[in-house]
């Protein structure tokens, strides 16, 4: 493991196992958990613990930022979350773009739930709802505009530790108002590295010339003609001994990368590509596909 990836782990044992412990407490008293991923990296921004987390609960998985992502492989995310037994949708959390079908998703996912009241003659008892994520994933955003107007809280109810709030969102669906965090899981390189590409991770130690240099080699595989078109520069590299060192010198070149004295300055040319990437300035990207998680 790096040292940077080390840093990471170590700044939040503390916080991770008091957001676990109170996610435990959480999970007794609600129905359905609301899954925020990244559409860009649905698995590497999914913490795997959650499963355990959640044994038993309905289960929905939302596709958040998908403004940002390539429709064409968010739908085969969508595909594949399905195939696993989740209900699943797309949406722009920031926008408001695919919210509507939040609802239908929690009630499909909670229809065993429903039944079964139905059955014991238990009628209007709305579902209990928690969203949950990893950091900077857009629970908060989520949670205001899928709540927009209905933000009038219901306050403590007996058997609910003192406290917890839940926003009525219409006769079926009550949202605990506090998101579940939960950090993400460095299980790879790859995943680290996809990570550090969406900016879910401190900066200051991240945006290395390596990390653009990857990033380059990937859109040059995966979205051929995308770098060229957007930094106006040659992405045939072939030949080249260090094909990402040579397109960031391509760009710094282009961009007018200069150290004093005439150098191109990598470092710049780095936080360029890396920044325009984040503000989706060079194309949709996903950067994983169901396919690359075998
Ligand atoms: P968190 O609670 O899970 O930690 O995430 P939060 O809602 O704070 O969202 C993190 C960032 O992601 C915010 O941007 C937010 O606006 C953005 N975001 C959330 N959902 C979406 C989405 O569906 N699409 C896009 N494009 N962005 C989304 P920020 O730059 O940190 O803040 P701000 O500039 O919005 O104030």
């Amino acid at each position: 493991m790096s040292d940077t990836k080390q840093t990471i782990i170590n700044w939040y044992p503390g916080h991770m196992a008091k957001a676990r412990r109170q996610m435990q407490d959480d999970m007794k008293i609600i129905d359905v958990v609301v899954e925020l991923v990244d559409a860009r990296i649905p698995y590497s921004s999914k913490n795997p613990d959650i499963d355990a987390l959640a044994q038993g609960k309905a289960r929905v998985i939302l596709l958040n930022k998908a403004d940002m992502a390539d429709p064409a492989v968010t739908a085969l995310w969508k595909a594949y979350y399905e195939g696993k037994g989740f209900v699943v949708a797309a949406i722009n959390a920031r926008s408001g773009n695919g919210l509507k079908a939040v609802n239908d998703c929690i009630m499909t996912a909670c229809k065993e739930k429903i039944e079964r009241d139905r059955r014991r003659g238990i009628q209007n008892r709305p579902l209990r709802a928690m969203i949950v994520g990893i950091p900077n994933v857009g629970k908060s955003t989520f949670i205001n505009s899928f709540a927009g107007k209905a933000v009038a809280k219901t306050g403590n109810k007996p058997g609910v530790t003192k406290g917890k709030q839940w926003i009525r969102l219409n006769k079926n669906v009550e949202l605990l108002d506090t998101p579940g965090i939960l950090w993400p899981k460095f299980e790879s390189a790859e995943i680290g590295q996809r990570i550090a590409w969406i900016g879910s991770i401190n900066d200051q130690i991240l945006v290395t010339t390596e990390m653009a240099e990857k990033l380059l080699c990937f859109l040059a595989d995966r979205y051929k003609g995308m770098i060229s078109e957007h930094f106006g520069i040659d992405e045939d590299v072939s030949g080249a001994e260090h094909p990402g060192a040579e397109l960031l010198s391509r760009i710094a070149v282009r961009r007018g990368c200069l150290k004093k004295g005439g150098e191109f300055d990598l470092e710049r040319a780095a936080a360029i590509v890396v920044d325009e990437f984040r503000n989706v300035k060079i194309g949709l990207v996903s950067l994983e596909r169901p396919d690359d998680i075998a």
